[in-house]
């Protein structure tokens, strides 16, 4: 038996921190190689929300070429880009003529950023969940890697698969295949340098509050000398009076590769001035290999591109195939 599918979405922030890094993105890279891999850099989603035209291309290809240098493996996975290939659009539109509007009205995601929309909501912010729905069943997808904010987008995904299967295919010959959601044993939940009760988070408005994957060392050096600490001598983990000693211990162990038990003995006598260059010292040289990497795809825009049409045509052959099952299913005529 082949490999199972899995597909995923990211999208094109341009800049990716370390929370993301220690609770994702590194755990994933360790499995990569159990499942057939599909990477999707969803710029189409990027313009649900007001965007920057001058700067989406330039996202889009940073994005991809930070994953790589994250360690995605072109042998076990492809990368490409959502708006690349028009089935998505296409897929969209077909599955929203079967998807009712409550239920994406009840999504809370769309609740929680149309808040922040105030009047200004399009209708693509409430067709989120469709188009990410597309994404993934254009692909046939096995297991779909999810965090919990994206759990009802996911079930949303199934419904629509039952929904879909139920009126237009036989009950032995589904057209659409039934995701399951991915979850991994969660990563390290790296917190704020601002506030250790806090997830580090790219929303945070203090630049001050993450290390972001490409922050240059004095970057790191200034964030970790203005980092939140407390007044107490000596440096434990899992005291729930001090979650930023927790927190930092914790981004010293996940960098320097070191057991817990190393770095409790290590630390224990330690005041904040003595580690605290120390953990500078463990995140430049734990991010250098990827920042290199990354330089080097940068620096060579006709691999990046090679990587992205190769991704492309093997994902759009998969992807044309299912929309031409969807369509025919629905009874569209076949253009002579
Ligand atoms: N909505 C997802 C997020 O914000 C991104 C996404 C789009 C996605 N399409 C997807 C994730 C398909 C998984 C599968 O994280």
């Amino acid at each position: 038996m082949g490999k199972q599918r899995v597909l995923s979405g990211v999208q094109p922030t341009g800049n990716l921190h370390l929370g993301n890094y220690l609770g994702a993105i590194r755990n994933w890279v360790e499995i990569q190689d159990q499942y057939d891999n599909y990477f999707c850099v969803v710029d189409l989603h990027a313009i649900t929300v007001p965007h920057n035209p001058a700067t989406l291309a330039a996202d889009t290809y940073n994005i991809a070429a930070l994953y790589l240098a994250c360690g995605i493996d072109l042998n076990h996975s492809n990368i490409f880009v959502q708006s690349h290939i028009s089935a998505h659009s296409e897929l969209t539109w077909l599955l929203n003529c079967i998807t009712p509007l409550n239920w994406l009205q009840d999504m809370i995601q769309f609740k929680e950023k149309a808040v922040k929309q105030g009047e200004n909501v399009g209708v693509g912010l409430l067709d989120y969940p469709v188009l990410m729905a597309a994404d993934i069943l254009l692909y046939q997808a096995d297991q779909v890697p999810v965090g919990e904010d994206q759990k009802q987008h996911l079930e949303l995904t199934r419904d629509i698969v039952n929904r879909f299967n139920h009126q237009f295919a036989q009950p032995d010959q589904p057209v659409l295949k039934l995701p399951a959601p991915l979850i991994r044993k969660e990563g390290a939940r790296v917190m704020s340098l601002t506030d250790g009760t806090r997830k580090m988070s790219k929303s945070d408005p203090s630049e001050l509050s993450r290390i972001n994957l490409l922050d240059t060392p004095e970057q790191i050096t200034n964030k970790i000398k203005r980092c939140k600490t407390d007044p107490v001598r000596g440096l434990t983990f899992d005291d729930p009076e001090r979650p930023e000693c927790n927190n930092l211990l914790t981004l010293y162990l996940l960098l320097s590769g070191k057991t817990k038990a190393e770095v409790a003995a290590e630390c224990q006598d330690m005041g904040w001035g003595q580690f605290k260059p120390l953990l500078t010292e463990t995140t430049i040289n734990a991010l250098k290999p990827m920042q290199e990497k990354y330089q080097a795809v940068m620096d060579d825009k006709g691999y990046l591109e090679s990587v992205l049409r190769d991704g492309r045509e093997k994902a759009e052959a998969i992807a044309n195939q299912t929309l031409s099952q969807v369509k025919a299913a629905l009874g569209f005529s076949v253009p002579v």
